[in-house]
């Protein structure tokens, strides 16, 4: 069994049905040191007395309670008091799991792919491919964080969690660079698959609408139908894109790690899938604590759209499964994976409180929450590892 589950925290922390502020719009950056003052006009241009401006600075502090996900009037500045206890414990969580691709020996990888007999077609194909998707899909996610999601969100303890999200999805891109770079891969055939491998150009399609729509300046949550925009594009994002379309190519190529192929990449995927699992259970942590402060979003016709968006996205990974393996490889073929794709879309509608799409199925692939447990220190590979939460100290010479 998979332990995502328990790596998510119940959105209780918040007692439910809290009204919003009236005319909350978006952001927190619009007001950029102090939240805007629910005080009226004339109140405000008043010249107030000594004790009334005192009492003015005291009302401005933040209170933990009055901290929203959407739509907040708190000042996002201040990252305490916290509220959301469960994003700061997961920013914790996600800086000990630093890691940087440069640590990871790829010797052993660059001897194997120069060897003419080192991998067959079907491999070399499966690892193409896996790049193919993987050199931009991180920058997507990035861009995702950092241009859209990042702005909209107005509690600071979970911009503090994407903040370093972002980041991690640079060392991501980093690593998959580093890998093309070691191999002496095509740069060019790799970094345009995502326009040129029909599969991979499907999966960036569906994407990039639910990335455009939060990316648009003149987007604003605030009303119904922009902040279950928003909870979609949350939703497609840590669900579908992170929590499914990853999980094809991070078991091929941990499959081939397993049979001692390509130990340095399958290192470097290892912790970018703990690190991914990080995210996933992240946004769904955000999304079911936005569903808990906004129920009136969770409407029967926006689950209906979810769960289409959900059958949309295995459809789509399956037929990325079945062009990276046109034949069985790896003791792998493409139809294990139709069974595996299944299990996890259960998992991730049932995370955010959907039913389960497809009753009754078993992962095939029981190996790969071993994978998703790993801890730093248990190097399974057996390359080299930098531990970085017992190992803080710096050598300056
Ligand atoms: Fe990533
Ligand atoms: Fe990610």
């Amino acid at each position: 069994m998979l332990n995502w589950d328990e790596e998510t925290t119940p959105a209780a922390s918040v007692a439910p049905g809290i009204a919003l502020p009236p005319g909350g719009t978006m952001l927190g950056t619009q007001s950029f040191l102090a939240p805007r003052a629910p005080e009226n006009a004339a109140a405000a241009f008043a010249a107030p007395r000594p004790q009334a401006a005192a009492q003015k600075m005291s009302e401005r502090r933040v209170n933990a309670a009055d901290k929203r996900i959407i739509n907040g009037q708190t000042d996002v500045n201040q990252l305490v008091p916290f509220k959301y206890k469960w994003a700061w414990e997961k920013y914790l969580a996600t800086c000990a799991n630093h890691w940087m691709p440069q640590e990871v020996n790829m010797t052993r990888d660059i001897a194997l792919w120069k060897d003419p007999n080192g991998l067959t077609e079907d491999e070399r194909r499966i690892v193409k491919r896996n790049l193919g998707f993987f050199v931009t899909a991180d920058s997507l996610a990035a861009n995702n964080i950092v241009l859209g999601t990042y702005r909209h969100i107005t509690a600071p303890e979970c911009r503090q969690f994407l903040l370093r999200q972002a980041f991690e999805e640079a060392i991501h891109t980093h690593a998959y660079q580093y890998i093309v770079e070691s191999l002496g891969l095509d740069e060019g055939e790799i970094f345009n698959a995502y326009h040129e491998v029909p599969a991979i150009r499907a999966k960036d399609e569906f994407l990039i609408p639910f990335i455009d729509a939060i990316m648009d300046p003149h987007f604003h949550t605030g009303t119904p139908e922009a902040d279950q925009t928003l909870l979609k594009s949350l939703i497609v994002f840590a669900c579908l894109m992170e929590g499914l379309f990853f999980y094809v190519g991070f078991t091929q190529i941990l499959a081939l790690g397993r049979q001692n192929k390509m130990t340095g990449a399958a290192e470097q995927y290892q912790y970018i899938l703990r690190d991914e699992s990080m995210h996933c259970n992240f946004g769904i942590d955000l999304i079911n604590q936005l569903k808990l402060e906004n129920p009136q979003l969770w409407t029967p016709a926006f689950k209906a759209e979810v769960k289409e968006l959900f059958l949309k996205a295995v459809e789509l990974e399956y037929r990325y499964a079945e062009d990276t393996m046109p034949r069985g490889v790896l003791g792998l073929n493409a139809s294990m994976f139709k069974g595996y794709l299944r299990y996890i879309a259960n998992r991730r509608a049932t995370q955010i409180g959907l039913e389960p799409l497809f009753p009754n199925e078993e992962n095939p692939f029981p190996w790969m929450s071993e994978m998703i447990d790993l801890k730093k220190e248990r190097n399974f590979f057996e390359t080299r590892v930098i531990e970085y939460q017992s190992g803080g100290a710096l050598s300056w010479d």
